[in-house]
């Protein structure tokens, strides 16, 4: 896979139509903004492994994510992805409905992922920072599957007294998950981060 594929182009597209922020520079950043293109490369690399496999993302926003899974997923794999905005669900299934091995679900993902579990690869995007909450999401995995989180700050890129130097809510997730095996990835713009695990039994 070269470049950005058209599905994502279509999906950041839909993002600028219904104002969801793309950029740092959109009004909104921040809180609850569109993937950027490095998170998505990296989705894409684990989704292309997914032979057969069943995948699920928790914030669908405008597809973006989606997006980049589906352009690299087996023909045999399947992603579901839920999203509790109405409008942003509404734009996603537009952009998404291209492809049926893609559903988009509009609520929460606390009450529609669960029944549909077991996963070999979850993104989970939608700010999820309960210990509990992040257990039952590593539950919801196969043996062997995998977890992604995004938007994290590398630790050269925080400002020198930031409090997340020592304490970062979503490093900890992981960091307390016996079950999981993980790793933090800086992309290439060295500052953003993703963390990852893989689900070990
Ligand atoms: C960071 S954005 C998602 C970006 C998207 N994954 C992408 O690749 O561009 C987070 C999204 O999660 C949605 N969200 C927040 N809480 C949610 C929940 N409990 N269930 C489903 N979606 C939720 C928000 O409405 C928001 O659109």
């Amino acid at each position: 896979m070269a470049g950005t594929p058209e599905l994502v182009a279509q999906a950041v597209a839909a993002a600028r139509h219904i104002g969801f922020p793309v950029t740092a520079d959109d009004p909104g950043h921040g809180c609850g903004s569109a993937s950027l293109p490095g998170t998505g490369r990296f989705l894409a690399v684990l989704a292309g492994g997914c032979h057969g496999g069943r995948i699920a993302e928790l914030g669908t926003g405008t597809g973006i994510g989606s997006a980049w899974i589906v352009s690299a997923m087996p023909a045999d794999a399947t992603l579901v992805t839920a999203e509790i905005d109405p409008a942003r669900a509404a734009a996603a299934a537009e952009v998404l409905a291209i492809d049926p091995r893609v559903a988009v679900l509009i609520g929460d993902w606390r009450a529609l992922l669960p029944p549909l579990a077991p996963f070999d690869l979850i993104f989970a995007d939608c700010g999820v920072r309960d210990r509990r909450e992040f257990g039952s999401l590593v539950g919801m995995l196969t043996p062997g599957g995998r977890i992604v989180m995004d938007d994290v700050t590398p630790e050269l890129a925080l400002p020198a007294d930031s409090p997340l130097r020592d304490y970062d809510p979503k490093r900890a997730l992981f960091e307390a998950e016996d079950l999981l095996l993980w790793t933090e990835v800086v992309l290439p713009d060295l500052r953003n981060s993703l963390l990852v695990g893989t689900r070990i039994s």
